[in-house]
């Protein structure tokens, strides 16, 4: 046996016991002249060996250790250690692999170091308590998630990485085919038609954690290459396909924390826009957006007065940290996300008779009567910093929501886990400038909500405000992350044909772009609907991290140059040759 124990498994209980552990040395200290300490790593944790001074062994050798564990003499106990009550005595080191110096430390330390640094010796890094835990989380949502999967009757099933191109692709990462050189496939950016042929198959619960690629810009919560939960349910309605994703989202959370959240909230696009402004709500925190509209229905203030929609929001205590210049700053985001202009205001109070006044620039503009109606309608103390926004009401909405979130938001690893169902979304999302027409929401194959179907026959709506119909299209959120996205499916002909005329895709142009997938669907589609969210996503949440590269054992930085393998990297000339491939000379 290679070894007895692991190193962070070690307590009192050992004592006296003879034990073999193996791992890397994380630290060398030189006790006495005769004497020196070395701490041992593994994945488990790290245990105190005290070892003769002539041992050579350094930073990062790997090395075996047999010996006693022994109490530590009193006083040299490490409290914040799982073995700081004990160490190993009287051992024999073997040296399994002697090692150079690492270019960095391995320790919190490294937390600072330059990322492209951390990225290039992945390996190192990944020996990191930090990185091992954060595998092992990951590890922990998957074996839950599939674990809920099958508990529920889903089937996995693997679906194709190489699939036809599509003509509007421009996020797929595309692949030449040898065998017939100036063809191409494309990879998934999701098994989403697959797993819909798979309900006209029959297969009637399908689930896969996917590898799915995105050939897009990377940011916190993107990479190239990602991993989906995505599953698809056949006769079903939407409550059906939530309360299946529902377990598995629990019991992921439940299996890493040991706690299980509670049950998901639902909310309608509609309503989550109105109050948090955002579609992807942090319900970990209020401030939520206060309706104030009618409060200056006839106010002489011009910003106000042609508004259709104005709100604010109310940040707690927060009037003494946003001085002029900052506030200054503030506007120019509200500004940068579509707003016309920001009013904030500082709530005062007279000292003797309590009296709350408003200190703000635009203050001397609104009656009496107006400035003790805002007071009222948002709760203000002395000490709250007001921000309102007028405009229509998305635009309102949506650059209250981005305020919110960046005077309100916790950072990603402060609990608790609020997860949210955020359904109706609309099934057109405006208007294309370029075309008049409506943009589809999540993809062309939503259905419409059953009460809105209507509204399609109805040109003049469907002009004017296209995103009054609903869809039964729906996301789920976790602490303001988007973790995934869903929706019933279209299984009728007719009903497809309506929207894709909406959305100006006449048949010939969709016998081209999703012929193969809608054709089948002939030959007798049950209702069916499904759903994917991003493991990635939700493993960094559950380890608190703010960015998905720290649960990804090899990702890619914001560049997409992979620094350790230094992929992409150029091919040689005779392979480009065979795929009938000729490199352009680059320009600028
Ligand atoms: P959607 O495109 O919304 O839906 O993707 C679902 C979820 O996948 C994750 N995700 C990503 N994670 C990391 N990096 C990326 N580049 C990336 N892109 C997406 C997100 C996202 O919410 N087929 C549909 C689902 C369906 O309708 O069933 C789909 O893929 O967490």
């Amino acid at each position: 046996m290679m070894r007895t124990h692991l190193c962070g498994e070690l307590r009192p209980d050992q004592i006296d016991q003879t034990v073999t552990v193996a791992g890397w040395v994380n630290k060398r200290r030189e006790h006495s002249q005769h004497l020196a300490f070395v701490d041992l790593r593994d994945h488990s944790g790290i245990v105190q060996c005290v070892v003769d001074n002539s041992v050579d062994v350094r930073s990062e050798y790997v090395v075996k250790i047999t010996g006693t564990v022994t109490a530590r003499p009193e006083g040299t106990t490490n409290d914040s250690l799982g073995t700081g009550q004990i160490e190993i005595t009287d051992v024999t080191v073997e040296v399994l692999s002697a090692a150079e110096p690492p270019p960095f430390p391995l320790d919190d330390r490294a937390d600072d170091v330059d990322e492209m640094v951390r990225l290039r010796h992945r390996y190192l890094d990944l020996r990191r308590e930090r990185m091992q835990r954060n595998l092992r989380v990951r590890s922990q949502v998957n074996t839950a998630v599939r674990a809920a999967m099958i508990r529920q009757q889903f089937v996995e099933v693997e679906t194709p990485m190489l699939m036809p191109a599509t003509p509007e692709g421009a996020r797929e990462f595309i692949v030449p085919s040898r065998q017939r050189p100036g063809s191409f496939y494309a990879l998934p950016q999701s098994p989403q038609l697959y797993k819909q042929l798979l309900m006209v198959g029959g297969v009637d619960r399908y689930f896969q954690i996917a590898r799915c690629l995105r050939d897009e810009d990377l940011r916190a919560d993107r990479q190239y290459e990602f991993m989906q939960l995505d599953m698809e349910m056949s006769f079903v309605e939407v409550d059906d396909v939530l309360n299946a994703v529902e377990q598995t989202v629990l019991d992921a959370a439940e299996l890493v924390t040991g706690e299980r959240p509670d049950p998901v909230q639902r909310i309608t696009w509609h309503d989550a826009m109105n109050t948090y402004g955002i579609d992807k709500p942090d319900l970990r925190f209020g401030m939520e957006l206060v309706e104030l509209t009618g409060v200056f229905a006839s106010t002489d203030f011009k910003a106000f007065a042609s508004a259709e929609s104005i709100k604010g929001i109310n940040a707690k205590g927060a009037a003494a940290d946003w001085g002029r210049n900052k506030l200054d700053g503030l506007t120019d985001t509200a500004k940068s996300f579509g707003a016309k202009g920001m009013v904030w205001m500082k709530v005062g109070s007279d000292p003797e008779s309590g009296d709350l006044s408003l200190d703000s620039p635009v203050a001397k503009f609104l009656s009496d009567v107006e400035q003790k109606a805002l007071i009222d309608r948002t709760d203000a103390e002395s000490g709250d910093l007001l921000l309102l926004i007028a405009d229509d009401w998305l635009t309102t909405c949506e650059v209250l929501g981005e305020l919110r979130n960046r005077l309100g938001r916790p950072p990603v690893s402060q609990g608790p886990y609020r997860y949210v169902w955020v359904v109706d979304f609309p099934l057109f999302v405006g208007v294309d400038d370029a075309t008049g027409l409506p943009r589809p929401g999540h993809h062309p194959f939503c259905h419409p909500h059953p009460e809105d179907i209507g509204l399609l026959d109805d040109p003049e709506k469907m002009a004017s405000d296209p995103m009054s119909v609903r869809a039964w299209a729906y996301d789920l959120v976790l602490n303001g992350w988007e973790l995934g996205s869903g929706s019933i499916r279209i299984h009728d002909a007719e009903l497809q044909q309506k929207v894709f005329a909406i959305l100006g895709i006449d048949e010939v142009e969709a016998e081209a772009r999703f012929g193969f997938f809608l054709n089948p669907f002939r030959y007798g589609a049950p209702p069916h609907g499904g759903f994917a969210y991003g493991i990635d996503r939700l493993a960094a949440i559950l380890a608190g991290e703010e960015n998905i590269r720290e649960v990804i054992a090899f990702p890619k930085p914001q560049s997409g140059l992979d620094p350790m393998t230094a992929a992409p990297g150029e091919i040689d000339a005779e392979i480009l040759r065979e795929l009938g491939l000729r490199v352009l000379p680059q320009t600028d």
